[in-house]
């Protein structure tokens, strides 16, 4: 098995932004996880599809955009245009989901379903067909460097249970790290996005094989 390993650039230099991406890139990650926040879903503000276009210049792996807004419908169209491959929206948020989550697909990239720490999987139960991955959030959404939420493994195992097989990527997101990776991959989990564990360490490539080495057929963490 196999998991994929996302760096949040939340967690990066902003004022040296293009260098930053490609020291990930140069790291070995398998996709870049962009944090798009408004102020108002949650507490902090970051940046929108202008900026993923000039980062997509300095970006050669997929882009999976995480949509931290009240309203996520008009920035989908400038997102797909930005070049990115992958959108997630919170269950929290998105007033008419099955709409959205349609038009992330009509934009030709794959639509996921971002869930917080308190809310109840059934929420997204019936939204599962209509999703091509679901992002499972290990902290409250809003910032990077939050302690990890450990009750986050259990949902991610019953999710799996209730995605019924390894068909669909669950991602999870916050509070990532070498020492609850094993854990949530044994759980379900396919894609590890993390912010601090790898931008905040002294060797990026390093802390991305670490991650990755979390996976059961290599030798364990
Ligand atoms: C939190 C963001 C995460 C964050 C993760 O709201 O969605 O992507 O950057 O950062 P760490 O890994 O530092 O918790
Ligand atoms: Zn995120």
């Amino acid at each position: 098995m196999s998991v994929r390993i996302a760096p949040s650039l939340l967690a990066a230099d902003f004022a040296n932004i293009a260098h930053e991406v490609g020291d990930v890139v140069r790291a070995g990650a398998d996709l870049l996880h962009l944090d798009i926040m408004d102020g108002h879903f949650v507490p902090n503000l970051t940046f929108g599809p202008p900026v993923v276009r000039h980062l997509a210049r300095h970006c050669t792996i997929p882009m999976d955009a995480h949509l931290m807004v009240s309203n996520p419908d008009p920035l989908v169209p400038a997102l797909a245009e930005a070049g990115v491959a992958r959108v997630s929206v919170h269950v929290e948020a998105a007033l008419h989901l099955h709409k959205t989550l349609a038009s992330i697909r009509e934009g030709g990239m794959s639509a996921g379903i971002a869930i917080n720490p308190a809310t109840a999987l059934s929420s997204l139960e019936d939204a599962l067909p209509f999703a091509d991955f679901i992002l499972v959030m290990g902290v409250n959404p809003g910032f990077g460097g939050q302690a990890f939420i450990p009750e986050s493994i259990h949902k991610v195992e019953r999710l799996r249970a209730l995605i019924g097989g390894p068909s669909m990527d669950i991602s999870v997101d916050g509070g990532v790290d070498a020492q609850n990776a094993s854990a949530l991959i044994a759980a379900g989990v396919t894609t590890l996005i993390a912010g601090s564990a790898i931008f905040g360490a002294e060797d990026r490539r390093r802390a991305v094989a670490e991650l990755r080495k979390c996976a059961p057929e290599m030798e364990s963490c």
